[in-house]
């Protein structure tokens, strides 16, 4: 199930973005602030376990005039269209121009990821991340 984030998801949302992003992780007063900028557009996928206990699988952050601030999955659940329907959830706005997000150059499957959505390369940003280039991509609604 796909639904707005809640104050009580920061610890798994934490979890999910140490292991994600190991080198520059989001803390948890960015969250927050993230929370109150984006309050309909910070999703978290969650599934309910055997033991009935709500876990947290996955998380987007998005703007609706169309840019994804961020996204990602547990690394033990990826592979199984989370981060797919995740992303389709910004790919729905309203009236959406065009979507557009920033990847390390050293972040293939992430590139892959959104090639396989329909997202096409449209430029550089140099040194975006400090040391590292930003892959800017891009994604268009058929209209
Ligand atoms: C990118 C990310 C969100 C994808 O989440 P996911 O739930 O694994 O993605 P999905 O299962 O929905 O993948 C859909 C398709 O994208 C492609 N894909 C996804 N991850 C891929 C990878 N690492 N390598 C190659 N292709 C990949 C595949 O074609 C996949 O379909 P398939 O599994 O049927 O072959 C996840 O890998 C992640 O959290 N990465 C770390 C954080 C990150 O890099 N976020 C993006 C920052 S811009």
């Amino acid at each position: 199930m796909i639904r707005p984030f809640s104050l009580s998801d920061l610890d798994a949302i934490l979890k999910i973005e140490q292991e994600s992003f190991p080198k520059s992780p989001y803390d948890r007063m960015t969250f927050i602030e993230l929370h109150s900028f984006c309050p309909e557009t910070f999703l978290v996928y969650t599934e309910t376990s055997a033991d009935q206990r709500n876990q947290v699988w996955g998380y987007i952050i998005f703007i609706p005039e169309g840019r994804i601030i961020s996204i990602a999955v547990l690394p033990s659940q990826r592979r199984k269209g989370i981060g797919k329907e995740l992303l389709q959830k910004a790919m729905e706005i309203p009236d959406l121009k065009r979507l557009q997000v920033e990847v390390r150059r050293s972040n293939l499957g992430a590139q892959v990821f959104y090639s396989h959505l329909g997202f096409e390369k449209i430029g550089i940003s140099k040194n975006y991340y400090g040391n590292e280039d930003a892959i800017i991509m891009q994604w268009i609604p058929i209209s």
